[in-house]
């Protein structure tokens, strides 16, 4: 029997930043799903709840049950303030993580990551996973340690090829040191990027070994779900199948083309062969558009394990979008103006990405024309190679110029948005900066998928909203109320 072989039916998207947190991903485990966390931006998140006064003592009290007090202690010390920060109070910078894995960065990430699993695994026996994105690998081993410390159930990891992550799991769990090889932009073929961490040394007081979480590639393509499967250092426990029409970012089309509306489109050759994957002999779960019951039952047929879903979710009463917001677009929902595109140039990444077309977030052009450009979170920022061999870090979404004096290409810059201070402000983390005339607030990027008929189905049932608890009921055929 496989690790993911007794994995739930229902996995509940991993949902970045915070949109899927500990709570809701409790939430879902104690329905009987998988419960997902989402690993992005652990170390700022862990910083800036502290910074927020940690109602309810939730992250204070996991912390206490952490290996590393000495660490703990260091960062109530560092973060935590009782009554939230003044109103107007800048949060404080974080040390970044980059390719020289700074010690204490290491160990906010871990701890961080830590915090989001211990929260979603606290009273009861359900299973919890993390996710986390290829695209930003530095995080990737320091957020690992952390979550199976926590004793993490599931890993999901899309936005690239994990081809790395089934040997990682494995030497992590064993305490082994664990080297990941790091993409570089312009890296000349003598050079070898790498980070390395050892776990002993990053978190000292561990257990002997920390169990091995099963893993599930998150993959849009049968070709590279056939890839992964192919040799014992690469198979994954099982895969989600995820299609273009899901929220967040979405794979690339295989021939790049825009709509007469100005988003990707995608094509025939995007359609994934089912036949392929079950070829693969492991589990896979199905993701994008299989939000109502009827889809769920279509891709059990299909012969998937389940589905994966995120939009009914990031809805939901515990998701960890701003309630005026998730309010908001639930009014949009119901008198049918709710439009969300595929945006081609509003991630850095490159990768399409859906944007809700709201006004009070940086989908309207007038909000990015007030907002100052500026890149002070650095998640999605790139590693390149300069000629001297040094290594610097750029991110299309920063000021032009920087970018540009890092040898970036000026059309690369059009159109993007700064998701991280986006995200982070739907996720009620708002950084806030003095200027001229008062103070600003960084404004909220929305993100939803483009199937909204689960959401519709749920509003005619559950006027007033809807639970996580019920999404997994109903769409299982199990309702929790009538
Ligand atoms: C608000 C939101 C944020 C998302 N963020 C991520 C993410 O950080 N990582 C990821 O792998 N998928 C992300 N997704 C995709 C979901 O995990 C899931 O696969 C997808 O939403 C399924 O399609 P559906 O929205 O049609 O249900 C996100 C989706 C939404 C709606």
């Amino acid at each position: 029997m496989g690790r993911a072989d007794t994995l739930p039916s229902v996995i509940q998207g991993g949902m970045g930043v915070a949109v899927s947190h500990w709570r809701l991903a409790r939430t879902v485990s104690k329905a009987g799903g998988l419960g997902v966390v989402s690993g992005v931006g652990p170390d700022l998140l862990i910083a800036r709840v502290l910074q927020d006064g940690d109602p309810g003592g939730d992250a204070r009290r996991v912390l206490a049950d952490y290996p590393d007090q000495e660490f703990v202690t260091r960062t109530l010390d560092r973060y935590f303030r009782p009554d939230g920060l003044p109103d107007g109070t800048p949060y404080r910078p974080i040390p970044k993580l980059d390719l020289h894995q700074k010690p204490d960065a290491v160990r906010l990430t871990a701890l961080g990551a830590y915090f989001q699993v211990a929260l979603a695994k606290e009273g009861h026996d359900g299973p919890i996973g993390i996710n986390l994105l290829e695209k930003v690998q530095i995080w990737t081993p320091a957020a690992l340690l952390g979550a199976m410390i926590a004793g993490v159930d599931a890993v999901l990891v899309g936005a690239g090829v994990p081809s790395h992550l089934p040997r990682l799991l494995d030497r992590l769990s064993r305490l082994e040191s664990v080297t990941l090889p790091i993409d570089v932009a312009g890296a000349s073929s003598e050079s070898t990027h790498e980070i390395t961490l050892d776990p002993t040394e990053a978190v000292p007081g561990l257990a002997p070994s920390l169990p091995r979480p099963a893993f599930l590639a998150i993959v849009s393509a049968h070709v590279l779900a056939a890839y992964l499967a192919r040799s014992d250092d690469t198979r994954p426990d099982g895969f989600v199948i995820e299609g273009p029409v899901a929220g967040g970012h979405n794979a690339p089309p295989r021939r790049p083309a825009l709509d007469e509306t100005g988003q990707v489109a995608y094509g025939p050759r995007d359609v994934v062969d089912l036949t392929k994957v079950a070829a693969t002999g492991l589990p896979y779960w199905l993701a994008g558009g299989y939000g109502t019951p009827e889809q769920y039952v279509a891709a059990r047929e299909q012969g998937a394990a389940g589905v994966q879903v995120g939009t009914v979710f990031a809805l939901s009463a515990e998701s960890g979008m701003r309630t005026e917001l998730r309010d908001s677009m639930l009014r949009s929902l119901a008198d049918r103006t709710l439009d969300v595109r595929t945006d081609g140039r509003a991630s850095p990444t490159g990768f399409p990405f859906k944007v809700v077309q709201h006004a009070e977030t940086v989908a309207n052009p007038v909000v990015v024309g007030q907002r100052e450009r500026i890149c002070d979170l650095g998640y999605l920022r790139t590693p390149f190679e300069r000629e001297d061999g040094s290594v610097g870090y750029r991110c299309p979404s920063e000021p032009v110029d920087a970018f540009v004096k890092k040898g970036g290409d000026v059309d690369e810059t059009e159109g993007r948005l700064c998701l991280c201070n986006g995200l982070l402000s739907t996720a009620g983390h708002a950084q806030r900066r003095p200027a001229s005339g008062g103070l600003t607030e960084e404004p909220p990027l929305l993100t939803l998928g483009q199937d909204l008929d689960g959401a519709r189905d749920l509003q005619a049932r559950y006027p007033d909203g809807w639970s996580a608890a019920d999404v997994v009921a109903w769409l299982t055929g199990h309702l929790a109320r009538t």
